[in-house]
């Protein structure tokens, strides 16, 4: 079990760069599945759950190399197999999405039950029901989804109950090469499907309406390999940013897509947080106590749930109280207890909390309870009094690329240990 040893009261100032968007770079590695030909990727972030998903598809038979300037190959001419196994979708859930690839490919997936995040009950119905409507047919037993397309898929009209990202994105990649035109309504409009759709037709595939709540597709015969590189990760970027702000610093933030996070830097610039851009640069800096603000999380383009605990962690030395309103996930506050044992003042009810702002927060030995949670426990640890410990970092080494490091350079005391 790893720690991170952070001792508060450190001023974070000087610059640091964003990596690969995380949730956008699993997608584009499943997606590499349907090329006929070698995919390059780059920018792909170093954390474990990318090698999470190339193990995935190494399981499946597909060779992926790693080049010395961290680009990835990955070519899916060997593909033989279509099961993803408990062992790994336990892992990480997002193994599930080469459901919708290989059921293109090969016309069959075995897939575990998803296990996941620890973040409430994660469905996926609606990522059953949306390849339905394409033809697909399931059965379930022993933890298993079999899906089959005997008579290959075709297009359809799939109108998803909630715009579940997740769904979007395994009806999208399945519809590219079944025959005919398929629409999805009420689509998710994340910036990381807008990603996997550019990537799609960078392979070929044609698909209209990216970015909007009803993506159209038309069927083509075959897709190729291509060369990619992933969006910037906006939620890596909304941490970098409240981390700053929490200990009243001064960062020059790059390889930014600003336009991701317009609804975090409009809650932060009425908390008293000044922003400037430069083309993908954004400089944070923040002087004094922030202001109190109520934040609802929201799908794509509302206030992203990821970057709620992270916000609660800020919003917790606040000068008032804060109102947030959980509306993506179930019991995404079990992170809660942990930042009250540091000084906060947090109380929920339901799917809202009420956030009293304290003056200081303290040291104490936490635990990360998922990803995100890991990051705001390690942000509250950034302006604490004392030495905090927050074990269970594996966690935060899922979805962040050299945390420890990028911190450290911006003057954070922070020490990874055994
Ligand atoms: C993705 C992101 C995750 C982010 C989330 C919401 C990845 C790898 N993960 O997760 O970081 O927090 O989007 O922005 O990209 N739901 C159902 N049935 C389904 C599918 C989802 O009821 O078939 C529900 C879920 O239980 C949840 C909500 O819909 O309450 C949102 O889930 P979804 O948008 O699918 O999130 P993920 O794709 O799992």
């Amino acid at each position: 079990m790893r720690k991170y040893l952070i001792e508060g009261g450190h001023r974070l100032t000087g610059t640091v760069e964003i990596s690969g968007a995380k949730n956008s770079a699993l997608k584009l590695l499943a997606a590499s599945i349907m090329g006929d030909g070698t995919t390059r990727l780059s920018g792909i972030p170093r954390i474990s759950d990318v090698q999470t998903m190339c193990e995935v598809l190494g399981n499946l038979g597909i060779r992926i190399k790693e080049e010395k300037n961290g680009d990835i190959l990955i070519n899916p001419s060997s593909l033989k197999k279509y099961e993803a196994p408990y062992e790994l979708v336990r892992r990480m859930r997002a193994s599930i999405l080469v459901m919708g690839p290989l059921l293109s490919r090969l016309g069959r997936a075995r897939i575990a039950m998803p296990g996941g995040c620890n973040i409430g009950s994660r469905q996926i119905d609606l990522h059953l029901k949306g390849l339905a409507c394409l033809g697909a047919e399931f059965s379930l037993g022993h933890g298993y989804i079999d899906v089959n397309a005997n008579n290959g898929l075709r297009g359809g009209e799939v109108y998803l109950d909630f715009p579940s990202v997740g769904a979007t994105e395994n009806v999208l990649m399945a519809a590219v090469m079944a025959k005919g035109t398929t629409v999805v309504s009420n689509a998710a409009r994340e910036p990381e499907i807008c990603d996997l759709a550019n990537f799609l037709n960078s392979m070929g595939a044609q698909i209209e309406g990216i970015g909007t709540s009803t993506i159209q597709i038309e069927g083509v015969k075959e897709l190729h390999g291509t060369e990619y590189r992933v969006i910037p990760d906006r939620i890596e970027t909304g941490t970098l940013i409240t981390a700053t702000v929490i200990t009243g610093g001064d960062v020059l933030i790059k390889n930014t897509q600003a336009k991701n996070l317009e609804i975090v830097i409009s809650k932060y610039s009425h908390c008293g947080v000044e922003f400037n851009y430069a083309g993908d640069e954004l400089r944070v800096v923040c002087n004094g106590r922030i202001k109190p603000t109520d934040i609802s999380t929201l799908p794509y383009p509302g206030f992203p749930t990821d970057l709620q605990a992270i916000s609660v962690a800020l919003l917790s030395l606040a000068d008032g109280v804060s109102v947030i309103t959980e509306n993506v996930f179930d019991n995404r506050f079990m992170y809660v207890d942990e930042l009250n044992r540091m000084g906060a003042n947090i109380k929920v009810r339901g799917h809202q909390a009420a956030i009293i702002g304290v003056e200081k927060l303290s040291s104490a030995p936490v635990r990360a309870t998922d990803l995100r949670a890991g990051a705001a426990l390690s942000i509250a640890a950034l302006a604490a009094e004392g030495v905090t410990e927050i074990s269970d970092i594996e966690h935060i080494e899922r979805g962040y690329e050299n945390f420890d490091e990028k911190l450290s350079r911006l003057g954070a005391r922070i020490k990874r240990v055994k």
